[in-house]
């Protein structure tokens, strides 16, 4: 049976012998969007190379367009002209974020500091993530802005405020999400905005805002923006989504015939959680080649089969490997000994509730995980077969099909949503696991 076999009611995958070869992945999702929705408040021209080819990155173009950026897309090359920080226009129609929560969480911090009547909404899935965090913060800086159910959920109303103010925000969960969207927010402001976060995360926006012109001062984890008169385009050349090389990693991990190259990949040590994990729990990974590229650290990833131990992660590697922590459970049913995860209840608020689908499908294949408060307990398990729902959720297709690889094959409902980050997913899968036979 084929890895990309379609049945009607889900993706069909079987068993693979070997897991071989090298590949690049698409370019970085946070990365992509930040240099499309930036460039567009900057002044001049901007080339992208290797903009990710998921949908979210798409959803950031077309919102782009709508606010009046010019924006050309020719495969993964996009080309941009900038309308300034004052330069955006009122959409004539409300913005449509698709699935993504980067699109509409740094949107919700610049057309607030830009003063543009906006409405934006979004999927099912982005229609149900909790909007407080940004709608909360933004108030309190002077912006006018809403939400459904009280200001909780979107849609978000945006409307001119007179003018936002420099605020010191401390957000009670660690989000580079909300931290981007008032760090943007502050550009606009009358003095200087810090953002005091209760841990480490991603820091993509400092580093290209910075290259852009801004003032941007870290101190331990206070991020300190002033705001500024104008914001330079700059060309960017995405580095590789190591959360999408996450999933060859682990599957070159696990199983037994395997050596695996991922190409390129974005090394950012606020990313690189799951290396630490890796490493803790024994697995072999090299990390060669390393360089920067566009302000970003980069290098070439090889996993080989490993045998793994139990570890216990906690703490501030969470926001470090937050995207990567659903493939923490599937480790763990390989590992010697009881895995735990806690400190994870941010999981409950992404594309979906990770916590309870992971557990849901990976018992459904045969796994022994439970969900806890805030994250699993896992112990060794032999996988079988069955049925495993993503709920539409693509880094769940992505995990379910990886167990389902390593087990003995699974059905995996709502896999179309792969598209939402890692489109080539399924040709990539096929191609790793079918080369030389
Ligand atoms: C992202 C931040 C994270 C991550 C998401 C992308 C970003 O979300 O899960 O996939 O690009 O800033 P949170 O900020 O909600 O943790």
């Amino acid at each position: 049976m084929s890895a990309s076999a379609v049945a009607s009611a889900g993706q069909v995958v079987a068993p693979v012998r070997h897991v071989r070869g090298s590949l690049c992945v698409p370019g970085d999702k946070s990365v992509s969007h930040r240099a499309a929705l930036f460039n567009g408040l900057g002044e001049g021209h901007a080339r992208i190379t290797n903009f990710s080819s998921g949908a979210d990155c798409g959803s950031s173009l077309s919102c782009l367009r709508a606010l009046g950026v010019h924006v050309e897309r020719s495969g993964d090359r996009v080309d941009l002209e900038g309308r300034g920080l004052r330069g955006l226009v009122e959409p004539s129609d409300v913005l449509d974020c698709g699935n993504s929560g980067t699109t509409m969480r740094l949107l919700s911090g610049i057309v607030a500091g830009a003063g543009v009547f906006a409405v934006l909404s979004g999927d099912g899935s982005l229609r149900r993530r909790p909007m407080a965090r940004v709608i909360e913060p933004l108030r309190r800086a002077g912006a006018r802005i809403d939400g459904r159910d009280g200001g909780r959920l979107p849609p978000l109303v945006i409307s001119p405020s007179g003018g936002l103010h420099g605020v010191e925000h401390r957000p009670s969960v660690a989000s580079a999400q909300v931290k981007s969207a008032l760090l943007l927010s502050g550009l606009f402001a009358d003095g200087p905005t810090s953002v005091v976060e209760p841990a480490a995360t991603r820091d993509h926006t400092e580093r290209l805002l910075r290259a852009m012109g801004a003032s941007v001062r870290v101190a331990g984890t206070t991020v300190t923006v002033e705001p500024i008169e104008r914001l330079t385009c700059v060309d960017v050349q995405v580095p590789g989504d190591f959360s999408s090389a996450a999933f060859w990693l682990v599957l070159g991990v696990l199983h037994p015939n395997a050596e695996v190259r991922v190409e390129n990949v974005g090394v950012n040590p606020t990313r690189t959680g799951l290396l630490t994990i890796l490493e803790r729990m024994g697995a072999s990974i090299g990390v060669e080649n390393g360089r920067e590229v566009a302000g970003e650290p980069v290098a070439d990833l090889v996993a080989r089969s490993s045998q793994l131990t139990a570890t216990h992660v906690a703490g501030e590697l969470v926001p470090l490997a937050i995207d990567e922590i659903s493939l923490v459970a599937l480790l763990g049913l390989f590992a010697d000994g009881e895995t735990v995860v806690s400190d994870a209840a941010e999981l409950r608020a992404k594309e979906s509730d990770r916590l309870a689908v992971v557990a849901d499908g990976l018992a459904a294949l045969g796994g022994d995980i439970t969900a806890t408060a805030d994250g699993w307990r896992i112990r060794r398990s032999t996988l079988g077969s069955g049925r495993a729902d993503s709920q539409g959720d693509h880094r769940m297709a992505m995990l379910f099909a990886l167990a389902g690889a390593l087990g003995d094959g699974a059905e995996i409902a709502g896999a179309e949503s792969v598209a939402i980050s890692y489109p080539s997913f399924w040709a990539d899968l096929e191609r790793l696991t079918t080369a030389g036979t």
